[in-house]
């Protein structure tokens, strides 16, 4: 039986391009979403990719859509923790709100979700998980206090994990994409977006796909040896050590 990986915010964007690759993989591919039922359908239609409607900032929801995951594809070898916000300003302007709901969906989600597979991938002696952070989650961005801070937070659980899973045949990566090619990127005001680009010494935006290829390959048998690792995939704007 092909192995079962779930994609949390999969049915669009960079999520979508990791359902997609992961499905061309020879995965049985679950994606996730939130609301956008017409992207789902789309997923499904287009790509025969099963979906399911959850929140993931909602630990019971998230145990529930796990359990209907499971009995429909079998137990979760793989995780790729991609659903995410933006909720934009300056910190002097920023809400509690708008804190809180940034670190809920980015950040905590990855414990709603990894937590819930973590045991059966141990008892099983394997597992792939794949948190997605972000090129703000590690030099920072200004107007984005609350998502630098969800996506540097997802690199550190990554790190304590992976860890934990070492012996137990589990690899936790980071993969941290620079400024792609979607609908959340495009929402930058269109000066503000142009002046990063010209930041970008590949001189584009990064495609959804090649986030997707970064996220097979972590899931693949062949990366066994890979793990706690943070990789940068966002054309040289940010070369961390
Ligand atoms: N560095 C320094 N100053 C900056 C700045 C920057 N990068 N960006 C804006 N400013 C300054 C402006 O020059 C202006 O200064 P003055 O007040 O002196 O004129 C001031 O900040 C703007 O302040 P405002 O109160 O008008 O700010 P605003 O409420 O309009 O919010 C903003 C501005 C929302 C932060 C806007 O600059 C913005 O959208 N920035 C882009 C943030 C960004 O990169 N988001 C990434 C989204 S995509 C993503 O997150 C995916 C991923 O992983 C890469």
């Amino acid at each position: 039986m092909a192995r079962v990986a779930l994609v949390t915010g999969g049915t669009r964007g960079i999520g979508r391009a990791i359902s997609e690759k992961l499905k061309s993989a020879g995965f049985q591919v679950a994606a996730n979403y939130s609301g956008n039922e017409e992207a789902a359908k789309a997923c499904e239609q287009e790509l025969g990719i099963k979906c399911y409607k959850f929140d993931v900032s909602d630990f019971d929801a998230v145990g529930e859509g796990i359990k209907a995951i499971e009995a429909d594809l079998g137990p979760v070898d793989v995780v790729i923790n991609n659903a995410g916000i933006t909720w934009d300003g300056p910190f002097h302007k920023m809400s509690k709100d708008q804190w809180d709901k940034v670190i809920d969906v980015d950040l905590t989600s990855a414990f709603n979700v990894s937590r819930q597979v973590w045991e059966g991938m141990r008892e099983r002696g394997w597992g792939r998980i794949v948190n997605i952070s972000s090129i703000n989650g590690q030099k920072g961005q200004f107007g984005q206090a609350n998502y630098s801070a969800a996506k540097a937070g997802l690199i550190g659980f990554t790190k304590a994990l992976a860890q934990e899973g070492a012996k137990k045949g589990i690899t936790v990566n980071v993969v941290a994409p620079g400024y792609i090619d979607t609908e959340m990127v495009r929402a930058v005001p269109e000066k503000v977006l142009e002046s990063i680009i010209s930041t970008i010494p590949v001189g584009r935006l990064g495609k959804a796909e090649e986030i997707g290829s970064m996220c097979a390959y972590l899931a693949s048998d062949e990366a066994a040896f890979i793990t706690g690792a943070t990789m940068t995939v966002n054309g040289a704007q940010y070369i961390a050590g």
